[in-house]
């Protein structure tokens, strides 16, 4: 299922989309299992999420996508996250481990088996995404390796264009959620939402070919070439 919600600013967005967050939080049984987006679409979302009054106590929150930054540097998806909400709330926050020789591909390992253990044989519950420009969605990127991973749930990746390294979900983690929600906004944003829409084979278009239910939360900009 595809839902798609539009609304008139980023900011009605971003409030709109905690209140649905903190619904589907607040309507777990016991544990709730978090993925949160990375890049600067989320900040707005996190922080109304922050001031909402949530019992956080059985949420456990990871990151569908980091940047193979130091966990302080100013790129780092995780260190936003803590800025804007889990140094705010009660939840635990499970970063993947950076430091000393280790490797992108060494820390994916890592980071997989502490969301194993967090998802404990559930479906993950909810994992927020965002997209870019070029159409990709957490780190998987146009042309890029983990694209085809199949196996996996998470692994290192590098963006093709620039060499940079990331560790991403993949493919058969987010397929597997119970629910998904795009978070997306600004008119830059709209050609890559059209095509997505209208089936053009990119990253983001393919969240929908597992189990999970997907909600969009756009704004108007970012819809503005939607038929
Ligand atoms: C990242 C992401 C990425 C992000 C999009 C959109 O690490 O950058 O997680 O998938 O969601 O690039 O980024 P903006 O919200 O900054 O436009």
């Amino acid at each position: 299922m595809m839902e798609l919600n539009v609304y008139d600013t980023a900011e009605d967005l971003a409030g709109s989309a905690a209140a649905r967050i903190a619904e589907l939080v607040d309507g777990a049984e016991d544990r709730f299992s978090l993925g949160l987006a990375g890049g600067s679409t989320p900040r707005a979302t996190y922080v109304a999420l922050r001031d909402l009054s949530i019992d956080w106590s059985g949420v456990d929150i990871w990151l569908s996508d980091e940047r193979w930054v130091p966990p302080d540097h100013e790129r780092s998806n995780g260190r936003m996250a803590a800025e804007t909400l889990t140094d705010h709330i009660a939840a635990r926050f499970h970063r993947p481990p950076y430091g000393g020789s280790m490797m992108a591909d060494e820390s994916a390992p890592a980071y997989e088996a502490t969301l194993e253990s967090v998802f404990a044989g559930r479906p993950p519950d909810l994992v927020l995404l965002g997209m870019g420009e070029d159409a990709h969605t957490a780190s998987l990127f146009p042309g890029s390796p983990a694209l085809e991973e199949r196996g996996r749930i998470y692994v290192a990746n590098t963006i093709p264009e620039t060499g940079e390294q990331r560790l991403t979900a993949t493919y058969p983690l987010l397929w597997s959620a119970r629910r998904l929600i795009v978070l997306t906004a600004g008119e830059s944003k709209a050609p890559a939402l059209r095509d997505a829409f209208d089936g053009v084979p990119n990253p983001i278009g393919q969240i929908d070919e597992g189990d999970a239910e997907v909600e969009w939360h756009v704004d108007r900009a970012a819809a503005s070439l939607l038929s």
